[in-house]
């Protein structure tokens, strides 16, 4: 069954609407291990809009599960993130008027230096995740470049405006699966996934990961992080292929 990395930003988002202490994301990171998360994922924004510093750090000092830092391409962050020496960095782009990630890192513009950064990253021992959209350049681009694994941008399926763009985008992370394989690549899954939207990507072979957010975060305001993780983990094990690869 792939592993369920639980982003937290959103706890932080709440907290930051009052600039108050609560609720605080490390709390949140540990009910969520509670209730079976594989991973904790944090998106340390150069704005610092939701995650700050000083959840980094707690967070590198108090998570037990696999620790991932989403992160832009920007000299500031890189350098904060070799300090942390998270176990996982993703490599996301990064828009400042934009509401969330919105779509892939393009690894195939900006090569040289996405390239120099991984091999930085390498360095201190961390996994190099590039989160991309699933399309065959990219993922050539993301090995060449030096990453470990990376991350389908998921939301072509998730925004989909009807059953025909759905199945197209369905049969593009279905093809990308594939590509990575060959490449060498883990290949995880992230963005827009929800409890209502999850089963039929939960249901392709060859995911070794997703990270989901908002649909968690959203859940937990009712029923607590902890179950609102613990179904999360009950659909991917619903869902999953029983025979992957
Ligand atoms: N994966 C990556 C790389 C992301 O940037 C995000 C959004 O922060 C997610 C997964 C989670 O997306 P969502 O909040 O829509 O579940």
């Amino acid at each position: 069954m792939p592993l369920l990395g639980v982003n937290i930003d959103h706890v932080a988002t709440v907290r930051q609407a009052r600039g108050t202490d609560e609720p605080d994301p490390v709390w949140a990171a540990a009910e969520a291990e509670l209730g079976g998360a594989d991973g904790i994922t944090f998106h340390l924004r150069e704005d610092r809009r939701h995650i700050q510093d000083r959840d980094a750090r707690l967070l590198r000092d108090t998570v037990g599960v696999k620790l991932n830092m989403e992160m832009a391409v920007a000299e500031e962050i890189v350098e904060l993130a070799i300090q942390l020496k998270p176990d996982q960095c993703s490599l996301v782009p990064e828009k400042r008027e934009e509401l969330t990630t919105e779509g892939g890192l393009d690894v195939v513009k900006n090569q040289s230096r996405i390239s120099s950064v991984v091999h930085r990253l390498r360095e201190v021992g961390t996994t190099l995740n590039a989160f991309i959209e699933p399309i065959p350049d990219q993922l050539k681009a993301s090995s060449d470049a030096g990453f470990h694994a990376v991350e389908l941008w998921t939301g072509g399926y998730a925004h989909a405006r009807n059953p025909e763009e759905r199945d197209a985008a369905l049969d593009d992370l279905r093809r990308a699966i594939v590509v990575g394989h060959e490449l060498g690549l883990a290949v995880h899954g992230g963005h827009g996934l929800t409890y209502r939207n999850i089963a039929p990507v939960a249901a392709i072979a060859g995911f070794s990961e997703f990270n989901i957010g908002h649909s968690i975060v959203a859940r937990s305001i009712f029923s607590g992080m902890r179950e609102a993780v613990a179904e999360m983990k009950r659909l991917l094990d619903k869902y999953a292929p029983r025979n992957p690869r």
